[in-house]
């Protein structure tokens, strides 16, 4: 078990990583003296595999507890669902000290951090995340929001949990795809600041999550702490966040061109991270040989799903949409070797478009 500090000041927190870790849950919230009266937003799946052994945590540590059940999928990432809550929390008459407990993947992380940072202006949340991309990444640094039809992550604030609960068991019953999904952003942690762990996901991922428990714990306690650590020096991404970002910009691109279906997040992550070497190659002094490490480990996790019949110009669209093209240039996050990465501004287009034009020519 590990405690990593998201060191933020009067609002630090700890997050907590340990296999089994779920049931004791109530005692991690009673040692932070934290609200006597809590809310579990939650899915119903989520609820029916993992809720029991969370209740009776919080409930042997004499903690109240009240579910409210909202449902799941990013096309639920709404402020619909966040009226929802805001109705059932009402109802439940909370007061500024109910603790919120976000229990599920990204989604609900994102839409019930939401929730309690803006109902009663702001009631304290802890994150207990339930998917592999949550764990190491969505759940830590307090970026909260939901979705609109014209994009996604368009309404949100940045709102700091109390903790982050991470019980890497729990991902024995993710399917193998979310999973997956998941481990293409654990390359992106290595890729950004270590070696080892880029290492450690290319050797052990297979075994990944039922025949190597600690190796899988070792692995999400590597990438908590290069996120706390990144967040502790940029909460608000003005500058260094954005390394988070590594393969994001096209990746984004790809989930929004393929209307976020063919695509989970990871793996248009991972076909953005191949994309983004072919251009730090050209930009900024990648070895051949070192994006080859990199898009091996990308491709070993498993076969990306084909781009084919995928239009550049399509996807091209969306990057000139996105919130990281910036007067009418575009910044990317390119890998300079294993362990570092740089912001690149002013990346000319035309090197964008080539990239993306011969990248998807060749997956036809
Ligand atoms: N997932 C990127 C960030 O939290 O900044």
């Amino acid at each position: 078990m590990s405690t990593i500090q998201v060191a933020l000041g009067s609002r630090s927190y700890p997050i907590e990583i340990g296999n089994g870790l779920l049931s004791q849950t109530g005692a991690i919230l009673q040692a932070l003296q934290l609200s006597q009266n809590t809310v579990v937003v939650s899915s119903k799946r989520i609820l029916s595999l993992h809720g029991e052994p969370l209740f009776r945590s919080l409930r042997r540590a004499a903690l109240n507890v009240a579910p409210v059940v909202i449902p799941e999928g990013e096309r639920h990432k709404t402020l619909a669902t966040v009226d929802k809550i805001y109705h059932a929390l009402s109802r439940l008459r909370v007061n500024r000290k109910t603790l919120v407990i976000a229990f599920g993947g990204g989604v609900v992380g994102d839409i019930a951090g939401f929730a309690a940072a803006s109902y009663l202006r702001g009631l304290p949340c802890v994150q207990v995340p339930t998917t592999l991309l949550a764990q190491i990444d969505s759940a830590i640094g307090g970026k909260t929001g939901v979705n609109l039809p014209s994009g996604k992550n368009l309404v949100g604030v940045f709102h700091q949990p109390r903790a982050v609960i991470v019980d890497p068991l729990l991902l024995s019953t993710l399917p193998p795809r979310e999973l997956r999904s998941g481990l293409y952003e654990a390359v992106k942690y290595g890729v950004i600041r270590s070696s080892a762990l880029l290492d450690l996901v290319a050797q052990k991922h297979s075994r990944f999550p039922q025949r190597d428990k600690q190796g899988l714990e070792q692995m999400i306690t590597e990438c908590a702490r290069i996120k706390a650590e990144i967040v502790s020096q940029d909460e608000t991404e003005s500058e260094l966040r954005m390394i988070l970002n590594y393969g994001h910009t096209l990746g984004h691109a790809l989930e929004a061109a393929t209307h976020y279906k063919r695509l989970t997040h990871g793996e248009a992550i991972g076909h953005g991270m191949i994309m983004a070497n072919q251009l730090a190659e050209r930009l900024n002094n990648l070895e051949a040989s070192e994006a080859a490490r990199i898009n091996a480990a990308v491709q070993h996790i498993a076969p990306l799903p084909s781009l084919r019949q995928l239009r550049w110009n399509e996807v091209y669209r969306h990057m000139l949409a996105d919130k990281k093209f910036v007067d009418q240039s575009f910044r990317f996050v390119l890998a300079r070797r294993v362990g570092h990465v740089d912001i690149v501004k002013d990346v000319p287009r035309p090197a964008v478009e080539s990239v993306l034009r011969s990248y998807l020519h060749a997956q036809s």
